[in-house]
């Protein structure tokens, strides 16, 4: 997958124009890049990992191709509490699945969020995992767990084909 592809895939899930939003196991930034491109200036992303590597390579990229985004970067633990509030959206792409019980992370994740705010989340559409993707979710699993867990109206926004676990979704879900 290229930019375009990270971009196709949260399109519809983000408000451009700024605003607020943190990136949770944001790796070397993929959908950090695609999350910029969509805020565009004035946007400001908290961007939590806990690999200091990867966070320094996705703020090379983030200076060079997207200076005008606030790029706030935490070496942290999302399953941690995170002093973040009245986000107005959160992407967690690829990496919930690192999760095997997620109703405590989802819950915090939804205090992070002010009402009416977003988690875009990306995921393999499978429920059985391996050694790389330990705890997927499929796209039915997510609608019951994001419900358990207090967010609403969630939907399913796109679906690509991928050689690895067949098929990757991306879906929204609001905080009350
Ligand atoms: C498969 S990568 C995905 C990176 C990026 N979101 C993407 O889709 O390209 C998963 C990332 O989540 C991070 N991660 C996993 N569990 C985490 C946790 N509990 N707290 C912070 N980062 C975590 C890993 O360090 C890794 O960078």
């Amino acid at each position: 997958m290229n930019h375009s592809d990270h971009v196709r895939l949260i399109r519809e899930g983000v408000i451009g124009g700024g605003g607020v939003w943190a990136d949770l196991g944001s790796g070397s930034g993929a959908f950090t890049l695609a999350l910029a491109d969509l805020l565009g200036a004035g946007g400001h992303i908290c961007s939590v990992d806990t690999d200091t590597r990867a966070l320094r390579e996705q703020r090379d990229v983030m200076q060079a191709r997207f200076p005008a985004v606030n790029l706030e970067q935490r070496v942290a633990d999302f399953a941690k509490p995170l002093d973040l509030r009245q986000l107005d959206g959160i992407v967690m792409a690829n990496s919930l699945h690192f999760q095997r019980r997620k109703e405590l992370v989802l819950q915090q994740v939804r205090g992070m969020l002010k009402p009416g705010g977003r988690l875009v989340l990306v995921e393999y559409n499978a429920d059985k995992g391996n050694i790389w993707v330990p705890f997927p979710l499929s796209y039915p699993t997510w609608q019951k767990l994001s419900l358990a867990n207090g967010f609403v109206e969630t939907r399913l926004l796109t679906t690509v084909p991928s050689r690895f676990l067949r098929e990757i979704y991306s879906a929204v879900s609001f905080a009350p």
